[in-house]
């Protein structure tokens, strides 16, 4: 898309830092919960025990042994997002951070464990940027555990990758909004404002077609959006109208009440239409934390340690 072509690595190391470092968590998460669907009793599964403890009560912690577990050979990167590739200043110091939570001990993925506890089932991730970052730094965690791990793709997912020895495929499809949204141009409309170029049409009740058919295809899902429900994105002059049941809904609604629409009947959707033993997780939001303007007026990211709480 338009964004991803106008980003320098510079500007989109940021949007690394926090998968990188997100990944720890979710994987840990995904562990724990598909746990009980493991039928061996061997101590090894013993220890995915629930949590003791709220892992997102906690704080970053410098460390400069941490390394990632992936060099800039992880063929899954795009090549402009590859920080380590393109040498991006203070790498090492970035990817020193890792998150410790207050009350209890949180290892770091076991790709070898994880896999083999996703054996013959499918991670699909639907949403904007955010979750594709943190897929790349997923596939790169997962393959160390199987050097044969190759790209995979398929009509309408963008990029995945399968890991044969583990039978396993995770992948990701494109959906900025999660609902399906097209352009309509001004010549189209009736109403004629001024320096109005046209309207983005939101379906706010049916999947955008990127991920329509997938119900059956997955045993995890991870959905995200938020980014791109921004004037930046959508400025006045091409803005979002939302529609319900095919009809537009009165009166309009702002942006940020169409996206609590589109929330609620994605949500919807996804518990009609996905199976039940499909393991749901909404990812949450990370900041924008551009320095000196926003993405696309020459702000950067300078920064090497995460923002504080408060920030
Ligand atoms: C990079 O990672 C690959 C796969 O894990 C490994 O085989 C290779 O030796 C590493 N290369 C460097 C330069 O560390
Ligand atoms: C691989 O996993 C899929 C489910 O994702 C399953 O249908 C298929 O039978 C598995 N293949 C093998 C060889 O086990
Ligand atoms: C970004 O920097 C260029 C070159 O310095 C300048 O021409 C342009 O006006 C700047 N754009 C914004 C939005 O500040
Ligand atoms: C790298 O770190 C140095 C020292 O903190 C800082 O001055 C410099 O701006 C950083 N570079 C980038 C690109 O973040």
């Amino acid at each position: 898309m338009l964004m991803a072509s106008k980003l320098t690595p510079t500007l989109i190391t940021w949007l690394i830092l926090p998968s990188c470092l997100l990944i720890f968590l979710y994987s840990m998460l995904l562990t724990l919960y598909t746990a009980p669907r493991s039928h061996s009793s061997n101590s090894k599964n013993q220890i995915l025990a629930p949590p003791k403890c709220n892992l997102l009560k906690g704080h970053w912690v410098f460390d400069p042994n941490h390394k990632p577990m992936y060099n800039s050979t992880c063929p899954f990167h795009r090549n402009s997002w590859n920080c380590i590739k393109n040498q991006r200043e203070n790498m090492s110091r970035i990817n020193s951070w890792k998150w410790v939570p207050e009350q209890c001990d949180l290892n770091r993925v076991d790709p070898v464990r994880f896999l083999g506890l996703m054996r013959n089932r499918n991670i699909g991730f639907v949403g904007d940027s955010l979750n594709e970052n943190f897929l790349v730094s997923f596939l790169c965690v997962l393959r160390v555990a199987d050097a044969g791990a190759k790209k995979w793709k398929r009509k309408g997912a963008w990029s995945g990758a399968y890991f044969p020895k583990f039978n396993v495929t995770v992948a990701y499809h494109r959906a900025v909004l999660l609902a399906k949204y097209e352009w309509r141009s001004q010549q189209l409309l009736l109403s004629d404002k001024d320096g109005v170029k046209g309207t983005f049409r939101v379906d706010t009740d049916i999947p955008a077609d990127d991920w329509a058919n997938i119900a059956d295809f997955y045993d995890v899902l991870v959905f995200n959006t938020g980014h791109w429900w921004h004037y930046d994105k959508f400025p006045k002059e091409m803005s979002l109208v939302f529609f319900e049941g095919g009809k537009p809904i009165h009166p309009p609604l702002e942006m940020l009440d169409g996206f609590k629409v589109v929330l609620e009947n994605m949500v919807a959707h996804i518990e009609k239409v996905f199976p039940k033993r499909m393991l749901k997780f909404w990812r949450l939001q990370s900041p924008r934390h551009f320095h000196g303007g926003d993405w696309n007026q020459n702000g950067s990211c300078l920064f090497d340690k995460p923002l504080e709480e408060l920030q």
